[in-house]
């Protein structure tokens, strides 16, 4: 900070500062013509104070004001004075006092603006294209102060514990994570690919292998999938590697970190220890391997209440081996019949047949379609299963396990929004663990690896690997907040001869092994300590602490739908000469991509 531009910030003066000389530069916020008194907004990363152009003080600075555009980036000179009880404004921080203007210089003028800043319905492409003054918004200010402070959060708590920080290759080889890769063409090996990291994965574990013991890296990760909420091509990971470990020493310093990282940005001290969820209870409990635990709606398993049943859905679900289980919502007995329609049309969105429901009111009748069919006894099952009082509803959902699971698992979030189970004050942190080790891919009828193929199977699972794949846990975990994955690790394989049977199970042979990955397979054969590590998502860890819902809020230079990026324009063509150098040739002329300019 230069005294010549600045003595101090606008956000940062108060009333200790009245009357006090000070030099402030900035951007012009609002502008307020008040029939000779000018009021500036003057805005800089500190935060806003009010200017005050008065012509009988400085006629030049007013005529300078008076010709001003919201935006321009300007230098003042004056006076802190105290406001008059009635002109203080509570809301902002340096309400109590404003700046009498002695000198004003336009430091650089802007043009008209492209939208206004407190202007909440503009089109996000127009926003990315103008980043640079969308950025401004103290709230998008807000948020890269955040993802900073939590940045430094991490460095500082693993560089504490004795993490290196070291960077691997952006250059390199297909990795595994399982994303389509993006590729980069080698100009000096014509007709030969780079693949850009989806994540520093096996340099990690070389790390390791090496004997560095403890590897930490903020990195740029890059997959070539659908972009979502909650999903960009290129996002950032807090990577870490540990040598010598067993799960729960990975798991106790993720959580750790997640307490500091809380305590820094949000002044909470999370409730510890973290629950530890296994899989397969987390998906009977809540239908979903990232449940939101902020509330309950838990899943219960009516099968056996309902099997004999006298309602033909639930009978038959059950005689086909199917299960029927329901949850119960505080609260909604009061939905309509249009709301109920609503959610039969939402279940079969999540691939279902329909939704059963039973409300149960205040006055102790049960209101429903199916009622009639049930027994007093079968109600009674229901009842004392999901723990439903009155004044609450009871939605039932009868197929295959897997339909069951998806309906009600989607179900959940949903009435937890329409009936604000949520609040929005807590947040809710989980470790699922136990996961299987492989997934059945049904379309390419083989065994995948459920997290990634370096991933250490349960030891007492071994012996299963090439009888029984589908029953072997895995030592991986995820990290869960508020419905959230927000971070996914595991114990590595650390012996070339298990990691050869697990290539084996998903169907890769020693050759493409060798071919793929035979570098990590050289490094495994020379000794490898046992090691594991785990990768947290740095933002949709900012997302969740900005309470925003969408990671493209928490990063400053984000691509759109489509992956186009509104700024850049990127991707975008390039020239003959290029595709030349790089013995390409296009097949069909190349499409303009987002088209800025
Ligand atoms: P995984 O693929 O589960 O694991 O990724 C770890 C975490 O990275 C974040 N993440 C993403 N964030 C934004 N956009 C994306 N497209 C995206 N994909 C993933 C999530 C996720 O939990 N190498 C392993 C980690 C390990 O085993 O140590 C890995 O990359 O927050
Ligand atoms: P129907 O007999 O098809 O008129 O269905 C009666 C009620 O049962 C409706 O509320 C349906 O939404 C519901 N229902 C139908 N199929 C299922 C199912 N597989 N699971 C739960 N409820 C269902």
């Amino acid at each position: 900070m230069s005294a010549a531009y600045r003595t101090d910030g606008c956000g940062t003066l108060d009333v200790a500062r009245a009357g006090a000389a000070v030099t402030l530069s900035g951007f012009v916020g609002r502008l307020r013509d008040h029939g000779g008194l000018i009021f500036i907004d003057l805005r800089d990363r500190s935060g806003l104070v009010q200017v005050v152009v008065d012509p009988s003080d400085t006629p030049e600075a007013h005529a300078a004001a008076g010709a001003l555009r919201v935006e321009s980036v300007v230098r003042v000179t004056g006076t802190v004075v105290e406001r008059s009880a009635e002109t203080v404004n509570p809301r902002l921080a340096t309400g109590r006092i404003e700046v009498r203007c002695e000198a004003l210089d336009v430091l650089a003028a802007a043009d008209p603006l492209p939208f206004q800043l407190d202007d909440e319905n503009v089109d996000e492409a127009l926003r990315i294209r103008h980043r640079a003054l969308d950025l401004r918004r103290p709230e998008m200010t807000e948020r890269l102060r955040v993802r900073s402070l939590v940045t430094r959060t991490m460095r500082r708590f693993l560089e504490e514990r004795g993490f290196w920080d070291l960077e691997t290759p952006v250059l390199t080889k297909s990795t595994p994570e399982g994303a389509r890769d993006f590729l980069v063409p080698a100009r000096l090996e014509p007709g030969a690919f780079y693949a850009l990291p989806q994540s520093p994965q096996l340099f990690k574990q070389l790390y390791m292998m090496a004997g560095l013991e403890r590897y930490y890296q903020i990195a740029r990760c890059f997959r070539d999938e659908a972009q979502r909420a909650d999903r960009q091509l290129e996002f950032t990971q807090l990577d870490v590697e540990m040598a010598f470990v067993e799960r729960e020493d990975v798991l106790a310093l993720t959580e750790e970190l997640y307490c500091e990282i809380w305590r820094e940005v949000k002044g909470v001290e999370l409730a510890r220890p973290f629950p530890r969820l296994p899989y397969d209870e987390a998906v009977r409990r809540y239908g979903s391997d990232k449940p939101d635990l902020r509330y309950g709606l838990e899943i219960a398993d009516v099968t056996e209440a309902v099997a004999g049943s006298g309602f033909a859905v639930f009978a038959r679900a059950v005689a086909s081996g199917g299960r029927v289980r329901a949850l119960a919502c505080p609260g909604a007995a009061t939905l309509t019949r249009r709301e109920l329609d609503d959610l039969q049309a939402f279940a079969r969105e999540w691939g279902g047949q329909g939704l059963a429901y039973l409300l149960f009111e205040d006055s102790g009748d049960v209101r429903s379609p199916i009622a009639k069919f049930l027994t007093g006894e079968e109600l009674d099952g229901i009842r004392a299963a999901t723990g439903a009082g009155p004044g609450s509803a009871v939605f039932l959902a009868a197929d295959t396990e897997a339909v069951v699971v998806r309906v009600l698992g989607a179900l959940r979030p949903h009435l937890a929004a329409r009936f604000s189970l949520v609040d929005p004050g807590r947040d809710a942190m989980a470790f699922v663990v136990d996961f299987p080790l492989f997934a059945w891919n049904e379309d390419e009828r083989r065994w995948e690896a459920e997290h990634h193929m370096f991933t250490a199977p349960r030891r007492e699972h071994e012996d299963l690997l090439e009888t029984d794949p589908g029953a072997v846990l895995s030592e991986s975990y995820d990290f869960v907040v508020n419905g959230h994955e927000v971070a996914s690790g595991s114990l590595r394989i650390h012996r070339a001869d298990l990691q050869q049977r697990v290539f084996d199970t998903v169907g890769f042979s020693a050759e493409d092994a060798e071919e793929r990955f035979g570098f990590l397979l050289r490094a495994l054969r020379l000794g490898a300590p046992p090691h594991g590590g785990i990768a947290p998502g740095l933002d949709r860890t900012v997302m969740l602490l900005c309470g925003t819902d969408n990671i493209r809020d928490v990063i400053a230079f984000p691509k759109i739908a489509g992956g186009l990026d509104p700024l850049t324009g990127a991707p975008g063509a390039v020239d003959p000469g290029q595709l030349r150098d790089l013995g390409l040739e296009l097949r069909a002329p190349a499409r303009g991509g987002a088209g800025a300019t």
